[in-house]
């Protein structure tokens, strides 16, 4: 995929390296706007319709910041019971109304490959926040970022890493997209840690063993942790059939201080998309790591930001023009 303007972004399926490393070094670009250090309007008066029909905060919220910080507007659905979804309307014609009001689409919804299908019926761009537990491929570009720049910190890069991802791996339509995304690179070492039960699908490993990088399957945390980068995920509660089925799986992996010191490398990398679920049953990440320099977890979500902007600037056709449309910024910015 070269020519981003006018295209959807669905799957991470359409991203090969070059078209990832387009992304990225438009969100390099950005870092100054998401900052506040400067401004720009390229995207004055455009209006990006944010279309979220299942719980999300910052994926929403960022996909609307980012979309301001270009100087557009945005315009907010959310929750389908209050839309015309729940009258029984077909996504395709919720598509071509909606689509008419707005110039691109950020959407999440619960079923796996609706957003691809409200896509064909939309007369603008649309990207997707996350379908069902099929993919977010958002978050897979904002994780990758994360983890090229924070291995470029300890003089190491994507190819030849050991990534281990934990938790639900089954339901977590981040490690499926962040999987697919990582095995384009080169002889990367995946250990998948998760109950039996909810372990990767098959046709996630099978496209990352196809592709030449090596495997571990665990259901034990403690003796795996010895990796690169270590992508934490939550229970996929809303995925179960009852809250009791998932309650079997909460609290089984669970990374503090104590455990980082004692199973980690000095400098192993913690990411997780967030939300963490922080209630005791669960704490899978102790907020005792907050003051350990290797968590980047709102470093991800500031990424987020940068990479949500590229995208824009990129289906939108903007991208070379950012900075003719520049301006101070006179308010007090943060550090
Ligand atoms: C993730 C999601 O919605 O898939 N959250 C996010 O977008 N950052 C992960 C999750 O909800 O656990």
């Amino acid at each position: 995929m070269n020519d981003f303007a006018g295209s959807h972004i669905l799957s991470v399926n359409q991203l090969d390296r070059e078209a990832i490393s387009t992304i990225f070094a438009t969100a390099n670009t950005m870092i100054p706007y998401a900052q506040r250090k400067k401004r720009t309007q390229v995207l004055d008066g455009a209006i990006l319709g944010n279309m979220f029909f299942e719980a999300s905060t910052r994926t929403r919220v960022s996909f609307g910041s980012a979309f301001n910080l270009l100087g557009g507007f945005v315009r907010e659905t959310t929750g389908i019971s209050s839309s015309a979804l729940s009258k029984g309307e077909s996504l395709y014609d919720t598509a071509r109304v909606l689509s008419s009001y707005a110039d691109v689409i950020a959407m999440r919804h619960p079923e796996s490959g609706s957003v691809a299908e409200f896509a064909t019926g939309s007369l603008v761009p649309v990207i997707n926040g996350g379908d069902g537990t099929n993919e977010h491929p958002t978050q897979a570009l904002l994780d990758l970022y994360t983890i090229e720049k924070e291995l470029a910190g300890n003089v190491q890069s994507i190819d030849n890493m050991h990534i281990a991802m934990v938790g639900d791996l089954k339901f977590g339509r981040t490690v499926h997209s962040l999987s697919k995304l990582l095995a384009q690179y080169k002889n990367i070492t995946f250990s998948l840690i998760s109950p039996k039960e909810l372990a990767m699908p098959d046709e996630v490993i099978s496209i990352i063993e196809n592709a030449g990088h090596r495997v571990i399957i665990s259901d034990v945390l403690e003796g795996n942790l010895n990796a690169d980068i270590l992508y934490l995920t939550r229970i996929q509660e809303e995925r179960f059939p009852n809250p009791e089925e998932a309650n079997k799986y909460r609290g089984q992996f669970r990374l503090n201080q104590h455990i980082y010191t004692q199973y980690c490398k000095s400098n192993t990398v913690i990411m997780h998309p967030l939300p963490r679920d922080s209630r005791k049953e669960a704490n899978e990440l102790d907020v005792d790591l907050n003051v350990n320099p290797n968590l980047a977890i709102f470093r991800q979500v500031e990424n987020g930001v940068l990479i949500r902007m590229a995208l824009f600037a990129l289906t939108l056709g903007v991208a070379d023009q950012v900075t003719q449309h520049e301006s101070e910024v006179n308010w007090f910015s943060r550090k």
